[in-house]
């Protein structure tokens, strides 16, 4: 599994920090008022856990999936979404968060559909934000780090549905992100 990554881009001990930094500016944005977190299964798993753990403000937490597939850089390409929240979040403030920001359409497209849920606000937060062309101008409110535009996994972020548990962010060996099931 180790061999598998060719290199380590974050290390753990820079997640925890960063995520420490985050949990402490989100907390200080929202004193006084009650967050409502929605994190995205399943990449948002790791992040969301940490985050909370970092949140000194009473928060709520939901979810919700998305279905994304692997060539969702096609312009014409939309995220599918399974509404599967069970509380409501008319009039409150939501922090919606994501494992990573690439071309934007999975969290614009989700801002978009919980707009219409009437919150009392929507801020958004990644824990990485690719460096893309992308042609979506909007960023994420709170963004953990700035990354190349490489294909990467680990703390959440997976490859054909593995990867996810490692504890930092590593680059897959491009001959092995091409298996059989992507073809
Ligand atoms: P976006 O809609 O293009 O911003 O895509 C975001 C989603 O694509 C993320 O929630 C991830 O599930 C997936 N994704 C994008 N880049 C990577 C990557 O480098 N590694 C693993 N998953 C990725
Ligand atoms: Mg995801």
């Amino acid at each position: 599994m180790e061999s598998d990554i060719c290199d380590i881009l974050v290390s753990e001990d820079a997640i925890k920090a960063r995520v420490a930094e985050l949990g402490q500016e989100i907390s200080d944005y929202y004193r006084n008022e009650e967050l409502f977190i929605i994190w995205i299964m399943n990449g948002a798993l790791l992040f969301t856990a940490d985050l909370i753990r970092n949140i000194t403000i009473p928060v709520k937490i939901d979810c919700i999936r998305v279905e994304n597939r692997r060539n969702n850089r096609d312009s014409e390409y939309q995220p599918d979404f399974r509404w599967n929240m069970n509380l409501d979040i008319e009039d409150q403030c939501v922090l919606l968060v994501d494992d990573i920001f690439d071309t934007g359409k999975t969290l614009l497209r989700v801002v978009r559909g919980l707009k219409e849920l009437r919150p009392k606000s929507i801020e958004t937060c990644v824990l990485l934000d690719k460096q893309t062309d992308r042609p979506i101008l909007e960023t994420p409110n709170y963004v953990g780090f700035q990354i190349e535009d490489q294909f990467v996994v680990g703390y959440g972020l997976d490859f054909a549905e593995q990867y996810r548990h490692l504890p930092y962010i590593g680059v897959l060996h491009p001959e092995l992100q091409n298996p059989p099931e992507w073809v």
